[in-house]
């Protein structure tokens, strides 16, 4: 992206260039729109915000300006950590926090410039809030409080929890409701299909003092499978209208919790889910995964992974969104559908481990049997002497895709 001379951080008012100046931005109804809608919940004035600084009002955002490197996260995608290319070239996404190029030379203008503030007549009014899931009828609920480990920056903790399902219902959105908002940095539910697996977690359960067990790499069983991912500033999530993912009565579930401890305040945390649930749906949708081998080449600064799944003949419906795992390593990705056309699934510019998302599509994606589903995942193995392989670690490393479709 071009930077025009009069913005950079080192050529404020040196401006000799013949092109013609390009306005500076305000804060009211420029910038602080751009903020509002792409960083303000978690960047909140709320000490208990997410996010370590406030970029609500005039003043705080001066502040961060000042203090902050806004313009090179902004730049280079780093914030907002969403990272799925939204510009059209892949797909589009639904709830999407993708800056513009335009939004971004706006910030990146008024963070290196003189943060003119404009008139606070023009003010962006402060977005709603997110309206509260409906149809909630069961809650997935450690039981207790947990005090996370102290000592580490990173604990990863597994809960096994009963949301109390007589018969077979269908998931059709949840809401999560961390208890410590300081520390609680993702949120999977993993799904436990048989008693053999359920015996598997809670064994685990009972063979640690503490409530839960330490569950770095995965919920434990092999057979677990994923059923929902949170991550931090995520409101309520509903599936697409008339599709649900079955969860099997009498059966419980894994909620791992991935808790961030380098600013913790120490307090304990009990994080619980709101599970919106409905006895059928018209489309009953599942979580495929696809997998690629990991066997990465060290000193590398982008070495990829590619794996693909076929679907099986007579197989067809529509995918809905998508996800991808992968663990510390990894600097971006993507996700296509390959045969019966070639289609760009997910593209994403960038890799956080803290922040992993479902993006749904603005538009579903058609799939037919035979079609194959390839994901792609890159990695810096920069810093390692020997090859990187698949595993549960964090020396390890793993590349997956989680796609939710439906017949
Ligand atoms: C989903 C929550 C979330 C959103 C949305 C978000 N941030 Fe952040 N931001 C964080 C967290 C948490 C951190 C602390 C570092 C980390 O965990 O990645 C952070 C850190 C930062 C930093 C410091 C980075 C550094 O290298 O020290 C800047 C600057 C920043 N955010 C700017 C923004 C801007 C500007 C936006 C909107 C355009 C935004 N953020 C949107 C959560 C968020």
């Amino acid at each position: 992206m071009r930077i025009p001379c009069c913005l950079s951080v080192f050529a404020l008012g040196a401006c000799s260039s013949s092109e013609p100046p390009v306005p500076s931005p305000v804060y009211y109804g420029e910038v602080d729109a751009i903020l509002a809608e792409n960083c303000v919940d978690c960047h909140a004035a709320d000490e208990d915000r997410l996010a370590p600084f406030s970029l609500a009002g005039y003043d705080d955002a001066v502040l961060a300006a000042e203090h902050t490197p806004i313009a090179f996260a902004v730049m280079n995608r780093i914030m907002p950590p969403y990272y799925a290319d939204d510009s059209g070239a892949c797909r589009t996404y639904h709830g999407n926090r993708w800056l513009t190029d335009a939004q971004i030379s706006t910030l990146v203008a008024w963070a290196n410039g003189a943060h003119a503030a404009g008139d606070p007549a023009d003010a962006t009014p402060p977005p709603p809030p997110p309206p509260a899931l409906d149809g909630v009828e069961a809650w997935l609920d450690p039981g207790a409080d947990y005090l996370p480990t102290q000592s580490v920056d990173d604990e990863y903790r597994c809960f096994v929890v009963d949301p109390g399902l007589a018969a077979d219902q269908f998931l059709t959105g949840f809401q999560v409701r961390p208890g410590n908002g300081s520390v609680v940095h993702h949120v999977i539910v993993f799904a436990l299909p048989d008693a053999a697996a359920e015996a598997d977690a809670l064994g685990r359960d009972a063979g640690d003092l503490a409530l839960g067990y330490p569950c770095p790499g995965g919920p434990g069983p092999a057979s677990a499978s994923f059923l929902i991912g949170w991550a931090p500033g995520n409101a309520a999530v509903r599936f697409p209208i008339g599709t649900g993912i079955r969860m099997l009565g009498g059966r419980r579930v894994v909620m791992q919790v991935h808790y961030n401890l380098a600013e913790s305040d120490r307090r304990v945390d009990r994080t619980t889910v709101d599970l919106a649930l409905a006895a059928a749906v018209a489309d009953e949708a599942a979580i495929l995964s696809v997998r690629a081998d990991v066997d990465l080449l060290p000193g590398q600064p982008d070495v990829a992974a590619i794996g693909a799944r076929a679907l099986p003949p007579g197989a067809g419906g529509r995918i809905w969104g998508v996800a991808m795992h992968m663990h510390q390593r990894g600097i971006g990705g993507g996700v296509r559908r390959v045969v019966g056309g070639d289609a760009c699934l997910l593209d994403l510019v960038n890799w956080s481990f803290h922040w992993q998302h479902l993006y749904w599509f603005d538009t579903p994606q058609p799939v037919a049997g035979g079609d194959r589903l390839e994901v792609t995942c890159h990695y810096d193995t920069s810093d390692d002497r020997t090859p990187v392989r698949w595993g549960e670690g964090t020396g390890d490393e793993m590349c997956l895709a989680y796609v939710y479709a439906s017949q």
